[in-house]
């Protein structure tokens, strides 16, 4: 019998915590590209990639496409993404032949300005993400069945424990990391082997790309997302909290 036949769930266990974390470290014994074959194949109904179009995005791109010819991929659109961003986000849907939606704050940018001030990234950046990312993502993985996403444990303290898959009671869906075992090389060896292309600001210091206000670049050696949120306590937009 074919391994992912064994890990797939009953619709009444789908959604189930326990079934979640039961199968979890069999899909990662298997492998990303396996765990996102098995999450089509799961949820052949609102499965939604969230991509910000950084490194890892860019390798579940390459793999959800191998074996979804319909995928759903979405980014929120802040409105302050960096110019070369917003060229890779055209290119990807070029190579890969899907339409990325654009899922965005219901404020616009000069009305935050007015409400908040011009620069709320810089005065209080918790709200401006919780405005411009995190009450989007909510509102659209209402209607989601699971989510795919491209966060590692090494990434922060707060992903050092990210299942494979599990049950996100924040959202009340199904999150799906396929990536969470990899380390920073393993993605960027993937990219190279496999040709796929990313943010030609990852070679310019930008190992961790977010919006342009709070993204930096880092000097070699230093963490790669010291380049987010430089200087302040923050490590977290508040999407994966
Ligand atoms: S953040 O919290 O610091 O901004 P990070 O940049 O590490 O997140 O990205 C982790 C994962 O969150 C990405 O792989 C992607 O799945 C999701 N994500 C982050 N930013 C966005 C975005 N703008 N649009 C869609 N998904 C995003
Ligand atoms: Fe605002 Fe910065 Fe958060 Fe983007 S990353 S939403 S600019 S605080």
């Amino acid at each position: 019998m074919n391994p992912l036949d064994m890990l797939k769930l009953h619709d009444a266990d789908s959604r189930s915590p326990e079934a979640l974390e039961r199968i979890s470290p069999e899909l990662e014994a298997l492998g990303a590209q396996e765990a996102v074959r098995w999450a089509v194949q799961q949820y052949p109904h609102g499965l939604v990639l969230a991509s910000s179009f950084g490194a890892e995005d860019m390798v579940l791109i390459d793999m959800l496409t191998r074996v979804d010819r319909h995928p759903t991929i979405f980014y929120l659109d802040t409105g302050l993404l960096f110019p070369e961003t917003y060229e890779l986000i055209r290119r990807a849907e070029g190579r890969y032949g899907f339409e990325a939606v654009r899922v965005a704050a219901d404020l616009s940018l000069e009305e935050q300005g007015r409400q908040y001030g011009p620069a709320l990234w810089s005065t209080a950046p918790d709200q401006c993400c919780h405005i411009r990312k995190v009450l989007p993502l909510k509102n659209y993985l209402k209607d989601q069945t699971a989510w795919i996403t491209g966060i590692r444990r090494d990434q922060t303290p707060f992903r050092k424990n990210s299942p494979v898959v599990g049950f996100d009671p924040n959202h009340g869906l199904v999150k799906i990391n396929p990536l969470a075992p990899w380390t920073q090389k393993d993605v960027f060896r993937y990219l190279v082997k496999n040709n796929v292309p990313y943010n030609p600001l990852h070679d310019m210091g930008y190992p961790s790309i977010g919006c342009m206000p709070c993204t930096r670049s880092v000097n070699p050696g230093d963490d790669p997302r010291a380049g987010r949120w430089a200087g302040q306590e923050k490590t977290e937009c508040g999407l994966h909290l």
